[in-house]
């Protein structure tokens, strides 16, 4: 390997920080972690940073609802996330928020650069305003009648049951999700980035070497169709970054989210010796590259590098797109139990799992990926149970009870051991192509020849004759050296594995200098005694995690009522009979300190009491609760909230605030009664 080492940083997209991370996002952030572990390991100076996306609409409406301030959501989610990227092993130099004030100071720094150039333009627009709740409302808060096919309830711009296309303010009957009022129109002056004044530019850019083909491709339809203005503000009440000089105008949340890249790796570089201009400056020889979601590529492919060519900055060396997450050969589905959460996941299963199948997978198309739940738990306990790990416990009980724990002075079968050594050079091509499934067929085939080496030689029946023990312990070296190898090339995928037999046979693996010590076997070498490394994945487990799924999933894990979810696939009769729904009387019903929207209510099941946060303040007073009879779902997962834990949820209709009837039963319903 060259002196030279390459100086990289990596990134993956921001999350968004008002939800969960989910096994779609982990597609991207092991696609990344495996690359980024790959150039560590084979000695390059390689950075990855992230955050969370904390900024826009969604955000400061889901912080109200739940009754906090955005602040408080975005800590608390950005804690999840933290936890669930540490525990699929995923390995940042520096996690941050977009929310902070590196990310302030290069926002409005890009911002000021791109108006002292001209390139950001105004004009008055009309857009839909929630006259109730007093906010411009984006596309997606906004349903209404379908005026193609007529169907209710249908989201923005698109219909669900017909697929037509419009523009909300064609939508029949409007009205605002938030509050259900019918939005009026009205004007406000916005701010444009001047995406045309990029138009040579950025055909240089997107015609080289930054792009894959296919998105390349995507761009010729794009730049055909003209580049258009991008609305970069959005009006108050926002949250994200006031734009400086304009009161009550705030830079639009995909504005300064790309910043925050940047502003991730600032707050490493003020923490280290790193040196940002070194990375970001436009003469920089070091490499950039993001790791994104096909979803989001018009804003990496052509914003993101005419902003940061406007400002003075250099751009990406590469922007890598890959496709999405698709469970049982079906987008995830919360009622089918396949909208699998990061953490719903790590209750059940080893992360190494998920990111072998993953690996298995993923190749450097835009291509979207299966997973498939019996081929996951067959390949894990095949590939990483039955070929790889099992080398090392058929082989390494012998060097330790007959061999003092040393391996054998030679290597027992040379041209073997070179073909493995050898293999290296293909699978670190590999890794650097994002080919990842192209090296896991490559490190399985050698994992076999691996196997079938042992099960010629037959270390066990070798062990019971007298006199060969020079040839029992020169096989299990042998098996051992092959086992290092191979563990050695999966360690991007497997590191927490990786480590372990790094302890086991007391070698480097995932020290830097690993990839490369193996060209020389251990011989001669004292190694540790075998300790279990990976159990099998057990159906058991499987199942858990999706019957999870399903009650998280099915009934929205939302304190407060139901909304019911207009486009929620059907379910069978079995599934709804999961749901265990009770006649309740409020036996009382108290305000909340420091929430808007929700009352605690104290319920009567029958003998059994419980305690349910609902987000009903807005329709009923307390005082006219008390004595009422309603319908709760009793066997709701409880849900500890700020103010308490919630022990169910009551059923009520409406679009929400004002707009909400608790439903009640007949007179004669008795608390208890199962509701069917
Ligand atoms: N916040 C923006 C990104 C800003 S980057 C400056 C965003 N957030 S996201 O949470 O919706 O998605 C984060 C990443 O996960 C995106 O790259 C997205 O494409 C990816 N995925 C989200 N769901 C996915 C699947 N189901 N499958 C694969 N990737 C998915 O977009
Ligand atoms: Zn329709």
């Amino acid at each position: 390997m060259s002196n030279n080492k390459r100086r990289i940083l990596v990134t993956s997209a921001l999350p968004y920080a008002n939800g969960p991370i989910h096994l779609g996002h982990l597609v991207e952030y092991i696609q990344t972690d495996i690359w980024v572990r790959y150039q560590r390991l084979t000695g390059q100076e390689c950075y990855y940073v992230c955050a969370d996306d904390a900024h826009g609409t969604p955000i400061m409406l889901r912080a109200d609802d739940d009754g906090i301030t955005p602040e408080q959501l975005i800590e608390r989610i950005g804690r999840e996330h933290r936890a669930d990227f540490a525990d699929f092993l995923i390995a940042f130099d520096n996690y941050h928020t977009t929310h902070s004030p590196e990310n302030r100071h290069y926002s409005e720094l890009i911002y000021r650069r791109l108006n002292d150039h001209g390139h950001i333009s105004r004009r008055t627009i009309k857009q839909a305003f929630d006259p109730e709740k007093g906010i411009f409302l984006p596309d997606r808060f906004i349903k209404g009648q379908c005026p193609r096919c007529g169907a209710v309830d249908q989201y923005g711009d698109n219909c669900e049951v017909c697929g037509s296309t419009y523009s909300p303010t064609d939508l029949i009957n409007p009205v605002s999700a938030i509050s259900g009022a019918a939005p009026i129109e009205r004007e406000s002056e916005h701010f444009f980035f001047r995406l045309g004044d990029f138009e040579n530019m950025l055909k240089v850019w997107t015609g080289g070497e930054h792009l894959q083909p296919e998105v390349r491709n995507k761009l010729q339809e794009w730049f055909h169709v003209g580049l258009q203005d991008w609305d970069i503000s959005r009006d108050a009440p926002y949250f994200g970054f006031e734009i400086p000089n304009e009161p009550g105008k705030y830079f639009y949340v995909w504005l300064d989210a790309p910043i925050g890249y940047m502003a991730s790796f600032k707050h490493l570089c003020d923490r280290s010796d790193l040196s940002f201009d070194e990375f970001w400056s436009p003469d920089s020889s070091a490499e950039l590259y993001h790791f994104i979601g096909k979803d989001i590529l018009y804003f990496h492919a052509l914003f993101w590098p005419a902003m940061l060519d406007g400002a003075g900055f250099r751009t990406p060396s590469a922007v890598f797109a890959h496709g999405f997450l698709t469970v049982n050969g079906h987008k995830m589905s919360k009622s089918r139990g396949t909208f699998i959460t990061a953490r719903t996941y790590l209750d059940q299963l080893n992360p190494e799992y998920l990111r072998y199948y993953f690996a298995a997978k993923l190749n450097n198309r835009v291509e979207d990926l299966d997973l498939n739940i019996d081929d996951f738990v067959l390949r894990v306990n095949s590939d990483l149970v039955g070929k790889v790990v099992n080398i090392a416990s058929r082989c390494a009980g012998f060097i330790t009870k007959r061999f003092d724990g040393y391996l054998a002075t030679e290597v027992h079968d040379t041209p073997l051991y070179r073909e493995f050594a050898d293999a290296g050079v293909r699978i670190a091509q590999c890794y650097e192509d994002r080919q990842y499934s192209r090296g896991m067929r490559e490190i399985m085939a050698l994992a076999d020849q691996a196997n079938r080496y042992i099960a010629d030689q037959k270390p066990w029946e070798i062990a019971k004759r007298v006199g060969e023990d020079r040839l029992l312990h020169d096989v299990c070296s042998m098996g051992l050296n092959l086992f290092r190898v191979l563990v050695t090339y999966l360690s991007p995928v497997i590191p927490a594995t990786a480590n372990k037999v790094e302890a086991f046979l007391d070698c480097d693996i995932v020290t830097p200098g690993g990839w490369n010590a193996i060209q020389r076997p251990l011989t001669n070498h004292r190694i540790n005694p075998f300790k279990h490394l990976l159990r099998r994945v057990e159906n058991t487990q499987v199942e858990a995690m999706i019957e999870t799924s399903k009650q998280t999933g099915t009934i929205a894990a939302k304190a407060g009522p139901l909304v019911a979810d207009p486009i929620a696939a059907s379910i069978s009769i079995d599934e709804f009979n999961k749901v265990d729904l009770r006649i309740a009387r409020i036996t009382k019903a108290e305000r909340v300190e420091g929430a808007d929207k929700l009352l605690k209510l104290s319920l009567d099941l029958g003998g059994e009491n419980r305690t349910v946060f609902a987000g009903i303040k807005s329709a009923y007073p307390p005082e006219d609760l008390a004595g009422r009879y309603t319908v709760v779902v009793a066997n709701l997962a409880p849900r500890k909230m700020r103010f308490g834990v919630s022990e169910g949820m009551v059923l009520a209709a409406g679009p929400g605030g004002k707009d909400l009837w608790l439903l009640s039963p007949d007179p004669g319903a008795q608390p208890g009664m199962r509701v069917k």
